[in-house]
């Protein structure tokens, strides 16, 4: 079994483990995993681009008042400050790395807008601005020599107390077990920090618009390790993902009802979201998703319409580059035609309770992006927001290690992993089987309306799953798609628990048994 000793792990290659990484290479020996390849997480994804008030006439004030009404009041209001007030540097330092943002007339770079924003001031890279940030921060890492990036490897459980030598129930995290997807074996990765920067888990649903890696497999980790988790109920749906049965998980840019597109019902051509809210295409996600699932189930339909085609040709190729040759591909001239659309599983906004200095609740375990609740998003996402939050907390985590870094203990002899009462599966068929279940249950029970009774059904399945789940974990090596799917049950599980704990609707969170808002804003804080 290998044996990795580094200053610090980092386990998750997108925006925020690479980050931070970058920030901690100048002093220290940075080991970054990943479980696929080094740009298969979400930030290579992402469209629409990042928020941040760049433009004279847009204020900081507006920026945390757009994300704090997005969040339906939950948003804990210092980190929205600490997180919009950071932004303008975050954007600098991506333009040096390299990030070409796209140039604005007058101004230095050109802003697009997106639902829930009062102003434009969401910079861009065409629409792949995940691409491009990706491809910055990784040509970085590779040519750093501090940074040892560790593709295919799937993080197991986070290394505590209870796995070393000499056994401590004191919580302190050393580092992460990990299974090479090429050879099958698990290797130790040890740091005197861990940090978690492992994403989302949206895959927990049958319709996403994330990759097939966001399993919530650091929410799932840090749970089992003793962290609280916090808001799981958030989920947030996309209102526009392509619905095509070729090509799935293809998102449609929020950007482009920013710049004039209009949802309209397929059965007669007529816009219906000014019949929802006075912002119409552009309120926040969550009100359009729902309106748009409204419709869907009212009239009986598959998808509804997207369309941009009203304006100019060259208008739409210019801004819409990648959608436009995607759809082109399979047979849609969106400059001609609306796009079939319908809502999908996009982000978690919930996750791994960190303050904002990107600790979690165990000595020695970081967490930023995805994977956390850092309070900056409350109980609905705005766009455009999330990678933001991958930079600030990424370098907020980096900074405070390096602070501490040499007050903190290294890390004790860690007994190796034990794989000597297992054998070969040989049922995958359980595994598929499983991973396809709680995905349509919790698209089904748990989407984007919900009943008590629903939550209740998927409880039930969740409790089934876990004892058949951990009886074949119990007995059989594992394997990148058994570690996902046991983390698959335990997120099932924390969604279900925090969205029946809610007695109320806000913002992602609908239930038809309690339709109202509570006056007092409430964080569902779940304790292992
Ligand atoms: P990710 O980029 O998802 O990276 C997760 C990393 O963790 C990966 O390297 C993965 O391999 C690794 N990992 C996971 N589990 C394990 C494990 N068990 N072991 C080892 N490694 C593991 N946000 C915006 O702000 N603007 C946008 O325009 C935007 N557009 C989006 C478009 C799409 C289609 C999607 C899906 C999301 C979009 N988002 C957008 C959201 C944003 O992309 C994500 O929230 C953000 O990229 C998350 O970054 P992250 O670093 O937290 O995680
Ligand atoms: C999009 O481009 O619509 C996605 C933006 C986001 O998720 O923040």
């Amino acid at each position: 079994m290998a044996e990795y000793s580094f200053d610090i792990v980092v386990i998750g290659s997108g925006a925020a483990g690479l980050t931070a990484a970058l920030n901690l290479a100048d002093r220290y020996k940075v080991a970054v995993l990943a479980k696929a390849g080094i740009s298969d997480g979400s930030t290579a994804w992402a469209q629409g681009g990042i928020a941040a008030v760049l433009e004279e006439g847009d204020t900081f004030e507006s920026h945390i008042e757009d994300t704090m009404v997005a969040g339906a009041g939950l948003n804990n209001r210092a980190t929205v400050e600490f997180v919009v007030e950071n932004a303008p540097k975050a954007i600098e330092k991506l333009a040096a790395l390299g990030v070409p943002f796209n140039p604005g007339g007058d101004e230095r770079w050109h802003l697009t807008r997106e639902g829930g924003h009062s102003h434009r001031r969401i910079v861009h890279v065409d629409d792949a601005t995940g691409q491009a940030v990706q491809r910055a921060l990784e040509q970085a890492a590779v040519a750093h020599p501090n940074i040892s990036l560790f593709p295919d490897r799937a993080a197991i459980d986070l290394i505590t107390g209870k796995h070393c030598a000499r056994y401590s129930g004191d919580g302190h995290v050393w580092g992460v077990y990990a299974v090479d997807r090429a050879t099958g074996t698990i290797e130790t990765f040890t740091g005197r920090a861990t940090i978690l920067a492992t994403g989302g888990a949206s895959r927990a649903y049958l319709f996403s618009t994330s990759p097939r890696g966001s399993t919530g497999d650091g929410i799932a980790m840090a749970w089992r390790a003793g962290c609280r988790v916090s808001n799981m109920e958030f989920n947030q749906f996309h209102p526009t993902c392509l619905f095509n049965t070729e090509v799935k998980n293809f998102l449609i840019t929020e950007a482009m009802r920013g710049e004039g597109g209009l949802l309209k019902l397929p059965t007669n051509g007529r816009r219906f979201m000014p019949r929802f809210d006075k912002r119409a295409e552009l309120a926040p996600r969550d009100i359009v998703a729902r309106a748009i699932d409204h419709e869907i189930k009212r009239l009986g339909l598959d998808y509804v319409h997207l369309d941009i085609s009203h304006k100019p040709a060259e208008f739409i190729e210019a801004h819409f580059p990648t959608i436009h040759a995607r759809l082109l591909a399979i047979g849609i001239d969106i400059t001609k035609e609306p796009i079939p659309i319908v809502p999908a599983a996009h982000y978690t906004c919930g996750g791994v309770l960190i303050d904002m200095k990107g600790r979690t609740d165990l000595p020695g375990l970081y967490a930023a992006g995805e994977v956390t609740q850092s309070g900056l998003h409350g109980a609905n996402r705005l766009a455009s927001n999330s990678l933001l939050e991958c930079f600030v907390f990424g370098d907020a985590a980096a900074e405070h290690i390096k602070r501490h870094f040499d007050e903190m203990p290294t890390p004790p002899a860690i007994r190796p992993w034990d794989e000597s009462r297992v054998t070969d599966s040989d049922e995958e068929v359980i595994v598929q089987h499983n991973w396809r279940e709680i995905r349509r249950f919790m698209w089904d029970y748990v989407g984007i309306v919900r009943t008590t009774k629903r939550l209740e059904r998927a409880q039930h399945r969740v409790a089934l799953l876990r004892q058949e789940v951990a009886d074949y974990y119990g007995n059989f090596r594992v394997t990148p798609d058994l570690i996902e799917l046991r983390n698959l049950v335990d997120v099932a599980d924390l969604i279900v628990r925090s969205a029946l704990h809610r007695k109320e609707s806000r913002g992602l969170h609908y239930t038809i048994d309690y339709p109202d808002m509570l006056d007092e804003a409430v964080d569902t804080i779940l304790v292992p």
